[in-house]
């Protein structure tokens, strides 16, 4: 049931520091999750645990430095701080517009002798917990270079994993679902689930001028894992003026799966919005010149089967307009494209010749759309970083008020990683000068979200995680793909997964490749997948007339509240979401067909609401007859138990408006 508390005041309460104590416990406020701060041999160390039950063994803080103030005596604790803070934040945009940040803050002082070596900061929260590194000014060092973090994640017991491989320039792979000891080294978000069913969730949380963080095992087969950063070229890891800290290390947590989706800690650690007018931040539904490359129809660059052409582009405003989006996502319209790849290989301010921009721009605008701009880098981001300026200009002189970025490509300066400080500085510096001249983005081959969205909402949306445009190119993404992405990847934050696809068999386009969902879980993807952009991903003579296209038209992406209502990872996932006083229900399955249900007990009491349903059809699955749907229309109320029937790899759509 969802429930929103209006106005709560911020409560700062000092605790009583006992700063003579040798371990220093921590609790949620409320009180079922604790955590245990102490040193264990020259390192400080810590547990956490919920409902009684050990989740982490004590495991160790610190770090080592390439260049140390050179303390010699033993590090000691002492904790210096100690407050409880309750407030309510609204989000500009978000699958909640009101959300409670409710945690336990402590601070303290780890020193050696009478010098504070460093400050360790944690958040207690009900549904997990967080903790950050501090670095002083240290005397007779002028700056941070840090060679390692020794941060640990020793697990009590050999949980069940759902994780991609820890690799520096890519998210974009298959979840693999294996015990803990059976991972060679993952990429955050990751999941697992102990044998009690509390489900948690390893990740950091606003990741400012740091690297990345991976986790490794200890050794092969071990149940800890330990933060390995993605190095600079010369290996060091993180280097920056002091005094400097560390992006949250967090350890969320949910005594079911649909609990640990609903978790905001995430956000909750982020700081709070730095821009001062967000009228211009606004979801969008989008179409583009976009799936018909990826199936090999129409191409990047210039020639025969040229997508961003004028003509091209003037026909997929006509349909998109007049189908209710908002957006026209155009790719390939700019000179480089042959040169996918090469140093300095794209302008971002010159168009191929058989595209008008103007004529385009000003085409959508009198068909009351905005075109999404593109900027593929290719991976060079060292070449766009001198480009981006002028880029934006020419963008918004144009009236392109949003741009979809790419790094498809290892990264130039060769040597840098997409997810090592050098790019997660030049990512920010995009958010940052992209707020500067109003403009929302979509970043694809991004760094992970972990939360900034709340400081800079002008990041709408990124990919970052295996997307819809697999299924184009490669073996696919297998049915459980999306119903593993709720509960791992969406942690994060938003993701552009690009659903939309009607068309799904792909036969007589590509007979090798084809989409591993029914349509009915097209259409649920989009609710399920949260994306302030939402794509409808499919070319307009696949979904003109298409009587499932008037969900997509209907589908109002403002949420007001979110909520899973029920899943488990890997296999199902349930989500209801508010826009006023309408709801948006989905479900997806696995590559099982199943039979849910779900009491509409969120529903306002005594209205009776219309559900318009998109569901797969009765004779429907994934591989064998994917385009078979059913829609359909019933009277429900908050005392409904709604049947959602689900086929192999299908879903359900539905929209619920209140009848007058
Ligand atoms: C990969 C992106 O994910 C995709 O959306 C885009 O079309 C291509 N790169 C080209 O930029
Ligand atoms: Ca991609």
């Amino acid at each position: 049931m969802i429930r929103l508390s209006l106005i709560i005041t911020t409560a700062l309460v000092l605790f009583s520091c006992d700063t003579a104590k040798k371990s220093h416990e921590m609790n949620s406020p409320d009180g079922t999750i604790h955590t245990l701060l102490e040193m264990q041999g020259s390192l400080p160390s810590y547990t956490v645990s919920i409902d009684g039950e050990q989740i982490l063994r004590p495991s160790n803080l610190g770090f080592l430095l390439e260049v140390s103030p050179g303390y010699s005596e033993a590090l000691n604790i002492k904790q210096v701080e100690s407050t409880t803070h309750k407030q309510n934040w609204e989000q500009v945009l978000g699958e909640d517009k009101q959300i409670l940040d409710h945690h336990n803050y402590y601070k303290f002082e780890v020193s050696s002798g009478s010098n504070t070596f460093y400050n360790l900061e944690f958040k207690v929260f009900n549904d997990g917990v967080a903790f950050r590194y501090q670095f002083p000014a240290w005397a007779g060092v002028d700056s941070l270079l840090l060679k390692e973090e020794l941060t640990e994640f020793n697990f009590t017991a050999d949980f069940l994993s759902w994780w991609i491989p820890n690799e520096w320039d890519s998210y974009e792979r298959i979840y693999r679902t294996t015990p803990i000891s059976k991972s060679p080294g993952v990429n955050t978000p990751v999941t697992l689930r102990t044998e009690s069913g509390i489900h948690l969730s390893i990740h950091e949380a606003n990741l400012t001028d740091y690297s990345g963080m991976t986790l490794v095992p200890d050794d092969s087969g071990s149940i800890d894992w330990h933060s390995a950063l993605v190095p600079w070229p010369d290996g060091i890891m993180v280097r920056s003026s002091l005094p400097h800290q560390s992006p949250w290390r967090t350890i969320q947590l949910g005594r079911s799966a649909a609990e640990l989706a609903n978790s905001h800690l995430i956000l909750n650690l982020n700081e709070p919005n730095r821009i001062a007018d967000v009228s211009w931040i606004k979801p969008m539904k989008y179409m583009g010149i976009w799936w018909g490359m990826h199936i090999k129809t129409e191409s990047w660059e210039q020639g025969p089967i040229h997508g961003a052409t004028t003509e091209n582009a003037l026909r997929y405003i006509d349909y998109a307009s007049s189908n209710g989006f908002d957006g026209l996502l155009i790719e390939g319209w700019n000179l480089g494209w042959e040169n996918w790849g090469k140093q300095d290989a794209y302008s971002f301010t010159e168009t191929y010749d058989d595209f008008d921009i103007q004529k385009v721009t000003a085409y959508a605008a009198d068909h009351g759309m905005e075109i999404i701009g593109h900027h593929e880098t290719g991976g060079d981001a060292e070449s766009y970083d001198r480009r981006v300026e002028a880029a934006f200009q020419f963008y918004k002189s144009l009236g392109i008020n949003s741009v979809k970025t790419g790094y498809a490509g290892a990264i130039f300066p060769r040597g840098q990683h997409h997810h090592g400080q050098w790019m997660v500085r030049h990512y920010r510096r995009i958010v940052e000068l992209a707020a500067k001249y109003k403009i929302t983005l979509d970043a694809h081959e991004p760094i992970k979200a972990t939360g900034i969205r709340r400081t800079w909402p002008n990041m709408m949306t990124r990919e970052g995680a295996r997307g819809n445009e697999y299924e184009a190119w490669s073996e696919g993404n297998p049915p459980e793909h999306t119903t593993i992405l709720p509960f791992t990847r969406m942690l994060g934050g938003p993701m552009d997964y690009t659903p939309g696809v009607f068309y799904v068999t792909l036969e007589g386009i590509k007979e090798n490749n084809r989409i591993h969902t029914t349509l009915a879980k097209q259409l649920a993807l989009m609710v399920i997948l949260n994306s302030p952009l939402q794509m409808v991903a499919d070319l307009p003579e696949h979904i003109k007339n298409h009587p499932a296209l008037q969900f997509a038209r209907d589908l109002n992406i403002d949420w007001d509240e979110s909520e899973m209502l029920a899943g488990e990872v890997g296999d199902y996932a349930v989500t209801a979401r508010r826009v006023g006083d309408m709801w948006f229900l989905a479900a997806i399955s696995d590559e099982e067909r199943r039979m849910l249900d779900v009491k509409l007990s969120f529903l306002k009491e005594d209205v009776q609401y219309r559900a318009e349903i998109y569901r797969d059809g009765d004779k429907a699955s994934w591989d064998r007859n994917p385009h078979d749907y059913f829609i359909e229309e019933k009277i429900v109320t908050s005392t409904t138990q709604l049947a959602l029937p689900l086929a192999a790899g299908g879903g359900i759509a539905i929209r619920l408006v209140p009848v007058e």
